[in-house]
């Protein structure tokens, strides 16, 4: 939910800045933007849409100067225009400032500096900071800065810069993601590591109501009060490679093909070869409570949310702990009942979804522990969660969540025969039948992209059809609606996902033989119930595809297509029935022309609530 970017240096800044725009693109996409100090000017350039529209814009006119700032934006306060674009200014245009987050106090701070004669030319909340740092300059944009931050309600992660001090960079933290990247003669400021990991691994995730002053060989950091801080000072372990396509046309599907070698990573990581025992070292289980924990409450959103789901039937099946899950968003405000009984999951790819980051903070005031399941290392859910455990999935970058999926169903499967097993809740020959199944999922998940000739066909065939319905049972339900979201959220269709029993109660009176329904089939026990659901939509004459096991033959008679996955316990089974889904929202969105990995009015990283 926008990304910002600074450098302070001896080089040309522009470059720089841009790169670390590319790679923060994924934040939002709506305009974008730099600012530069040049000499004792500030020379702004911004334009509406993605970032490619400010690169055409930068060939006639880059600036040139050694320290500036840039942001791409996910709209928030005002339509994306120029003027809602950042970097923001004050009155005199000596102070450029970017932003990601809200400014919730901002209509009542703007009304204030109206009075006081301040003119504002956005309609964004992020302008008042511009002007409070005007108000507030006294010759240390530092101090200008902490005692803004001292009016300031709501989440930001701030850079600002300064014709006045033209080597200056003055960054700030407060609910929104920051990291400063420290190199020789230079220095970085960023919202996630991405963006500087070409330049530095040594970085600095600032904390909230911290603040820093970058200079080309300075930097520090301090607190509200305005008190020094030792910097933390930690090496990144990505790699530069993980954050390219490697050959792939689009990020989506690298991190579609990813997920044979990233299920066997996890499984080598997480599996003792010797003992089948399954490790978790971070779970801190005593502190946890893990093996008394009376209830079991899983908050999270999108993507992550479908994870969650599957996540209870694992727990529930393999624990035998009540599981209840939620919407981040709704958790929040419905006065739910959790307590020092209660462990809260909380699961994010990103780890700084605003709302799973309050609903941990709403836990921790329940007295509930908190155990989070994220991707990104040092996020900020990370540092808030009484225990972590982190996923593996590596770098996602496409903003249609898909490898952090099965890396999150696999790791709730692990977490749950881990529990079960602590707790006493599974026979030692279903907890070796599992173990064994788990290790065949590469295998199993490499057939399905090596064969997926049907999903391309079904591609061609419906990419203009206006609806889709998917539909579920049991651990596949969850599937139905991660499939439906898959492909409305990058194509454009509708499409609605529904637990196949619901189906009767509404979404059936949908239904006509322009209405495509993937129906997930796999063997296990509801399939019989599938079948009848199957045959009350061909009643209707629906066209079906089915998502069904390889090696049955009777699913063909009642459907016109069929794509297989190949066949493995049911409990495991939505980590295979999700593959295709994912590679038919991929071909239809490819069909049609659109951006797959940037679809429009979408972020991959919700920092706002
Ligand atoms: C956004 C992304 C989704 C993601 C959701 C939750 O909507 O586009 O892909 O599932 O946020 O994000 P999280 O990082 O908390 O998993």
């Amino acid at each position: 939910m926008c990304g910002i970017v600074g450098y302070v240096g001896r080089e040309q800044a522009t470059p720089i800045i841009m790169e670390g725009l590319r790679r923060l693109e994924y934040r939002g996409y709506d305009s974008a933007g730099i600012a530069v100090i040049n000499g004792s000017a500030v020379h702004a350039v911004r334009e509406v849409g993605k970032l490619k529209a400010l690169r055409a814009r930068l060939e006639k006119e880059a600036p040139r100067g050694t320290t500036g700032i840039g942001h791409t934006r996910w709209a928030t306060h005002g339509v994306p225009s120029v003027a809602n674009a950042h970097p923001h200014h004050d009155c005199t245009r000596s102070f450029m400032l970017v932003h990601n987050g809200i400014i919730e106090n901002y209509a009542e701070i703007k009304d204030e500096l109206l009075h006081k004669g301040h003119v504002f030319v956005s309609e964004t909340d992020t302008e008042v900071v511009a002007h409070l740092i005007e108000a507030f300059y006294s010759g240390d944009l530092l101090e200008a800065m902490l005692s803004s931050m001292r009016q300031l309600r709501g989440a930001y992660a701030l850079a600002v810069i300064s014709s006045h001090e033209p080597d200056t960079i003055v960054a700030a933290r407060c609910g929104s993601p920051l990291v400063l990247g420290f190199g020789d003669d230079f220095n970085l400021v960023a919202s996630d590591a991405s963006a500087v990991l070409s330049h530095t691994r040594r970085v600095v995730y600032l904390d909230d109501h911290q603040a820093a002053r970058l200079r080309p060989n300075e930097s520090a950091i301090s607190d509200l009060g305005g008190n020094r801080l030792e910097p933390k000072i930690k090496e990144i372990s990505l790699n530069l490679s993980d954050i390219e396509k490697g050959g792939h046309p689009h990020f989506m599907i690298k991190e579609i093909f990813e997920q044979p070698s990233l299920v066997s990573d996890v499984l080598a990581r997480r599996i003792s070869p010797a003992t089948d025992e399954i490790r978790f070292s971070e779970t801190r289980d005593a502190e946890l409570g893990l093996e008394t924990v009376k209830k079991i409450m899983i908050v999270s959103c999108g993507t992550a949310y479908h994870a969650s789901m599957v996540g209870k039937y694992y727990l529930e099946n393999l624990a035998r702990v009540p599981v209840e899950v939620d919407i981040a968003s709704e958790f929040r405000y419905r006065n739910p009942v959790v307590n020092e009984e209660t462990l809260v999951i909380a699961i994010s790819q990103s780890g700084e979804t605003a709302d799973t980051l309050a609903g941990v903070k709403e836990a921790h005031g329940r007295g509930s522990r908190v155990l989070s399941v994220i991707n990104v290392e040092g996020s900020s859910i990370d540092r808030e969660s009484d225990a972590t455990l982190y996923v593996y999935a590596g770098p996602e970058i496409a903003v249609a969540s898909t490898k952090a999926y099965t890396a999150q169903l696999l790791s709730l499967a692990l977490f749950s025969l881990y529990l079960a097993r602590k707790r006493g809740t599974i026979e030692p020959e279903t907890y070796d039948e599992m173990i064994g199944e788990l290790r065949s999922i590469p295998a199993k998940m490499q057939w399905i992209l090596d064969n997926h000739e049907t999903v391309r066909t079904c591609a061609r065939k419906f990419s203009n059809a206006p609806n889709f319905l998917y539909l579920g049972r049991s651990y596949n339900y969850p599937n139905a609606l991660e499939g439906a979201l898959k492909l409305k959220e990058l194509s454009y269709i509708h499409a609605e996902g529904c637990s196949a029993g619901e189906m009767k109660h509404g979404p059936i009176a949908l239904v006509d033989s322009t209405f495509p329904v993937i129906c997930l089939v796999p063997d296990g026990k509801v399939y019989e119930k599938m079948l009848s659901n199957i045959q009350e939509l061909r009643a209707r004459r629906a066209v079906i595809i089915a998502v069904a096991t390889e090696g049955n033959e009777d699913i063909a008679r009642h459907c016109e297509h069929v794509i297989h996955v190949p066949r493995v316990h049911e409990l495991l089974s939505p980590l295979l029935t999700v593959i295709p889904l994912q590679l038919l929202a991929y071909h239809i969105t490819i069909n049609k022309g659109l951006d797959v990995d940037q679809p429009r009015n979408l972020a991959k990283s919700v920092t706002v609530e």
